[in-house]
């Protein structure tokens, strides 16, 4: 007999996002008629920039011609998409990172996710609550957890609760941990972390040996200067640090598919025999061997982003959906309901009322409001009582579900 994967046993039923698209089709197939609007994953809704559009649209033109024709790509990504990358999301921000540094992807989720493969089974291992679930879930499968106590938290994962409290940034461990993952601006509750915030992460990691795991998908949302976009402002986070960043969120990539992820050369480990390792050089060794990297035309289309034109296009996109959190804030304040996020975020984490619980409040709004979101209680413990929305829509479906929204809570 074949014997598989068990750790996959372990995970709760499903992965949050395919469960609520599970309920809402479920909804949707007794109630064909009602008119329902989704604010509940994040996934975006305006078009590809004109800019990515036009350099994919060449892109194809080349694939379709001998002379220009392209087969496999290098497993890291074009040097030309790196260096852009490099120069314009770092270097110009003052962050020391190379072109060598960097690593095209189709995705921060997988990213997130297959990172694991480089690291090994003993390792402690802190993510914060509420939590996106990935960081979680690829733990599990990966063998990193034990059992599940009645709050539904995994043994062997150190939770870090993210409170209206400590403003939503998590309070540093009072013990040793290994892997740290972070995320800011924060999904799924919206907040930022400061400069301040950021490097007191940095110092423990550095006293600690520590690895941070930064996810930093929706830094294109920050429109406050002082506020960091990249761990690698914070001095010292070359040799602690590894960023995830996406062209999902900001410039509408997430049916194109492309992301990337920093391994600075200077942060390493030591083997069990006190051999020195960089982590580069094996995240290095797993792409090449599992990954052929993202299609050319793709990596034409990320690398628009980087022209003047690109950049003033995709400022319109975000300027466009931040004005949409803003409307959800500023409406479900009006209603008595208590917000948090959506200012350097596409993402508000709204107190549900009337002490629903997170999945009541769910019920509640997609039967009485046809609209959609997310349960907090979806991204841990802590969030239970919360509820995630989605600023990724149209603004006539984001003032229609807050209208009705509002009709149903004042
Ligand atoms: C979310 O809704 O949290 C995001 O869409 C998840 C993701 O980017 O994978």
């Amino acid at each position: 007999m074949v014997t598989i994967n068990e750790n996959y046993l372990k995970l709760k039923a499903g992965y949050l996002f395919p469960e609520i698209a599970r309920r809402v089709k479920g909804f949707a197939e007794s109630n064909p008629d009602a008119p329902i609007i989704k604010l509940g994953i994040g996934d975006v809704t305006e078009p590809l920039p004109e800019a990515c559009r036009t350099a994919m649209i060449k892109a194809v033109e080349e694939m379709g011609d001998r002379a220009t024709f392209k087969g496999y790509g290098p497993e890291q990504g074009y040097a030309w998409l790196r260096e852009a990358i490099a120069s314009q999301d770092f270097q110009g921000r003052g962050c020391q990172i190379d072109a060598s540094e960097i690593f095209v992807s189709d995705g921060g989720k997988c990213d997130t996710g297959n990172i694991l493969d480089i690291f090994g089974k003993d390792n402690t291992i802190a993510v914060t609550d509420p939590v996106y679930p990935v960081y979680v879930d690829t733990n599990v499968m990966a063998g990193n957890t034990g059992p599940v106590n009645d709050r539904g938290e995994y043994g062997g994962l150190f939770y870090l609760p993210i409170t209206a409290d400590n403003n939503f940034t998590a309070t540093i461990p009072d013990r040793r941990v290994d892997l740290i993952y972070l995320c800011f601006p924060n999904n799924p509750t919206g907040a930022t972390a400061s400069k301040a915030d950021l490097k007191a992460w940095v110092d423990y990691a550095r006293a600690n040996g520590s690895v941070i795991l930064f996810d930093a998908a929706y830094e294109a949302f920050i429109t406050d200067p002082e506020l960091p976009h990249s761990i690698y402002e914070i001095e010292g986070a070359r040799e602690c640090a590894i960023e995830f960043r996406s062209f999902s969120k900001n410039a509408g990539f997430t049916g194109t598919r492309c992301a990337y992820t920093v391994v600075p050369k200077s942060l390493k480990s030591k083997t069990a025999d006190g051999t020195e390792v960089t982590l580069h050089q094996l995240w290095n060794r797993r792409q090449s061997t599992k990954f052929n990297g993202v299609s050319y035309i793709v990596q034409r289309g990320a690398e628009a982003v980087y022209s003047p034109e690109g950049q003033s296009q995709i400022q319109g996109l975000i300027k466009f959906y931040l004005e949409n959190a803003q409307i959800i804030r500023q409406k479900l304040s009006d209603a008595g309901l208590t917000v948090y996020g959506g200012v350097h975020a596409p993402y508000i984490w709204v107190k549900t009322p009337q002490g629903l619980s997170s999945w009541d409040f769910f019920d509640k709004l997609l039967n009485l409001c046809y609209v959609v979101g997310t349960p907090g209680s979806g991204f841990g413990a802590a969030g239970e009582g919360y509820f995630r929305i989605s600023a990724f829509n149209s603004r006539q479906n984001v003032e229609e579900a807050m209208s009705r929204i509002t009709a149903q809570f004042n």
